[in-house]
């Protein structure tokens, strides 16, 4: 069975074509990704109305370099599926609207999937997939959540930001340190040349007893060191805050997912989002894993940021799983807010 995804909720196009044929995971055929960043980074953030128009231009061309790739033909086609939420409502419209008027011009069963399933399931693409069942941590621009996985369509929301989510609390500091958007990877190059201890930043909700977040207090921090520092803040002192900050939103990460390993009881962390690229989250969870006899896993750094692949192979997962009635219905909708709690 081959399915087409469509990932177009933010500043990302994907498209990739997964076989989900049988019951093993779903084989990655071809994928192409076209990132909008460097049309908001003038900006400095997204501009929604500039990331649909985006969408619209890229999406066609992505789909025909994805089926080149794969050497397969559209009419070879068995699903088509495309990002339902959550995200931008008009990005997502585009990826719906395409991929229904795809559906029905090769009269094709048509599969909307929630963003953050993808990147849950996305560490299935990798040499190293993970076994069910285990816990998530889920770390992306717009969320931070440990989840507890038992199978396909099985999400318990252990914990959650309570306000920023870890990558805005990358980005948000990077803007304060003058750094260009997304800030997460720019902050994270600056860190290398500076002391994660030069800076004693809060670390919001590390003693709360719960598995919550927060990393708005965080951002204040930054800002008010950065004013101490004034206009002529030199390189070093940069590059050390950038550090700090660096350290304290990974340091509370760390000790909150291993907490939730613990009282779950299982043995296995799945890290996945544009935040589980960070080389400091991975080498503190790696370590701190290995001294617990916990196997962590973590998706192909290519598919740690939004991608068309994790979309694919989400609804293959899910067709395997029997959770899709794969219906020819056409008329669509799309969900700007979406809990992942609310899909099974
Ligand atoms: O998952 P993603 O691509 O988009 C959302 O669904 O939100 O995540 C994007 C986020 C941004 O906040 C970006 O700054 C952050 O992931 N990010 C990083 C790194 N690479 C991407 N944060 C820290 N270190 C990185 N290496
Ligand atoms: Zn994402």
């Amino acid at each position: 069975m081959l399915i087409l995804g469509i990932e177009s909720s933010c500043d990302e196009t994907g498209v990739a074509l997964v076989d989900a044929s049988g019951s093993g995971v779903p084989v990655l055929l071809g994928d192409a990704l076209h990132s909008q960043i460097d049309m908001h980074q003038a900006y400095g953030g997204v501009v929604p109305e500039l990331a649909s128009r985006d969408h619209i231009r890229r999406v066609l061309p992505l789909i025909d370099q994805v089926m080149q790739k794969a050497q397969r033909s559209l009419a070879q086609v068995d699903v088509v599926a495309y990002t339902r939420g959550p995200g931008l409502a008009g990005a997502l419209l585009v990826g719906a609207g395409v991929a229904c008027s795809l559906g029905a011009s090769l009269n094709k069963p048509v599969m909307g999937v929630h963003h953050l399933e993808g990147h849950l399931l996305s560490p299935f693409l990798s040499a190293d997939p993970p076994q069910f069942a285990f816990i998530a941590l889920l770390v992306s621009g717009g969320h931070t959540q440990l989840m507890r996985v038992d199978r396909v369509g099985s999400y318990e929301v252990l914990g959650e930001t309570i306000d920023d989510a870890a990558g805005e609390a990358f980005d948000k500091s990077a803007k304060l340190l003058g750094l260009p958007y997304p800030g997460g990877p720019h902050l994270a190059k600056l860190a290398q040349q500076g002391d994660p201890a030069a800076f004693k930043l809060p670390r919001p909700l590390l003693h709360s007893g719960d598995l919550d977040f927060s990393f708005s207090g965080l951002k204040t921090a930054v800002l008010t060191q950065a004013k101490k520092l004034g206009d002529h803040m030199s390189e070093q002192s940069r590059a050390d805050l950038a550090a700090s900050t660096q350290a304290a939103i990974v340091d509370v990460l760390v000790k909150k997912s291993l907490k939730a390993v613990e009282q779950s009881g299982l043995k296995r962390l799945v890290v996945a989002g544009g935040v589980g690229a960070n080389t400091m989250l991975r080498e503190q969870l790696n370590s701190a894993c290995l001294e617990k006899g916990i196997r962590v896993h973590y998706p192909e750094l290519a598919l740690c940021t939004d991608n068309g692949a994790m979309i694919a192979l989400a609804a293959g997962m899910r067709v395997q799983a029997g959770l899709e009635t794969l219906q020819r219905g056409y008329t669509f909708d799309v969900k700007p807010r979406w809990s992942l709690a609310q899909i099974s």
